[in-house]
């Protein structure tokens, strides 16, 4: 048995910026997005189309943080009145910083307590959110969580409510024909390892697999095209159509031990998000193979009926983007990474995670190049 939900509505295609007048339908609504010239420009589009924003809220810096999170909901609270609705406009971090303030109209210490304790959760706010992703991987705009990093504790939590869910998600892959290499690459390793995380997971599902490869066999053939042709609309399509994929597969799965291993990486040594969650995937496959025959036949629809062949091929593909696979490289010595992966594996999407202790220490201990 098994089921399968997401209730956002996708509205995708090249120009469909333009929509977001029709889904905005005339209410207030306080845009949330980057302090960066870009987004001023994507902002005055919104604007002719969908009105001025009541409020705007451009404080989002790359992993929210309590501090910035507490100044975003302070401005929110004080608009009067609080707009009826919130258009979030940027990367995973903007999304994510939406799904806060969206949390937090009465304020971020009720969202902090909720994160740090479970409690209070009828103190929290459900605004109706608008996603409009300029990336291609972070997925919020089809999950129902946010990452919130306490920087200061070295900690990050993950906000999931039912009501975090966008009722709207509006994918133009115009907007991302200008991101940078970088950017490119590291967003879409981030989808990558959304959709094969999605697989090696407890709560895999026919159809979160069917989106699964779909999306990695759509990013492992394309993504070496569109790094060196970044201004190809057509490529971008791709990506971004994969990396919606990605993003509903593993919105009824959560991620597994390549995210949980990733979250002390960034906190501790400032490896961007996609590269941390996606050096260690050829690493976790080597360990998964042969633990489901469910799994094994999803990873077959994308590497092919060899699968350790399969697995070097992927380290290949990370390789030749100039993705090290060697933990050394993100600074991770050999007593960090053991206790990583400990941790890892106990932490709680590391629970999700199909594979053995026993298979993970042989295979993830023992990968260096
Ligand atoms: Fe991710």
């Amino acid at each position: 048995m098994w089921t399968f939900e997401n209730p956002v509505r996708i509205s995708f295609g090249a120009g469909s910026l333009d929509m977001i007048g029709e889904l905005v339908r005339g209410r207030s609504y306080c845009l949330i997005t980057y302090n960066e010239p870009i987004f001023f420009d994507i902002s005055g589009r919104i604007a002719v189309a969908a009105g001025p924003a009541a409020l705007t809220i451009d404080n989002v810096i790359p992993n929210p943080d309590f501090d910035m999170l507490a100044e975003s909901c302070t401005l929110f609270v004080g608009a009067q009145p609080v707009p009826e609705v919130i258009v979030a406009l940027g990367g995973g971090s903007v999304i994510d910083a939406a799904k806060v303030v969206a949390s937090g109209g009465n304020g971020f210490d009720a969202v902090k307590r909720y994160l740090e304790d479970g409690s209070g959760e009828d103190t929290l706010t459900s605004i109706p959110i608008i996603a409009i992703p300029t990336t291609a991987g972070t997925g919020s705009e089809v999950t129902s969580w946010g990452s919130v990093w306490d920087t200061d504790a070295g900690r990050k939590y993950s906000l999931s409510r039912r009501s975090l869910y966008a009722t709207d998600a509006l994918i133009d892959p115009e907007l991302m024909v200008g991101m940078p290499r970088e950017l490119t690459i590291s967003t879409a390793l981030d989808a990558l390892s959304h959709s094969l995380e999605s697989i090696w997971n407890v709560n895999g599902n026919p159809v979160s697999t069917n989106y699964a490869v779909n999306a990695a066999t759509e990013i492992l053939d394309i993504l070496p095209e569109l790094v060196d042709d970044l201004g190809n609309l057509d490529l971008r399509v791709r990506i971004a159509r994969a990396a919606t994929f990605a993003g509903l597969a593993f919105s009824n799965t959560k991620t597994a031990l390549a995210h949980s291993i990733s979250y002390p990486i960034t906190l501790r040594h400032g490896t961007p998000h996609g590269f941390a969650c996606s050096f260690s995937l050829p690493m976790v496959m080597r360990s998964v193979i042969g633990a489901s025959d469910t799994c094994d036949a999803g990873l077959r629809r994308i590497f092919g009926s060899d699968l350790p062949a399969g697995a070097d091929r992927l380290e290949e593909f990370l390789v030749n983007l100039g993705v090290s696979v060697d933990k050394a490289d993100y600074g991770i010595d050999d007593g960090e990474w053991r206790e990583l992966i400990k941790s890892a594996m106990t932490g709680e999407r590391g629970r999700n995670f199909i594979g053995s202790q026993e298979r993970v220490t042989e295979c993830l201990g023992a990968a260096k190049r």
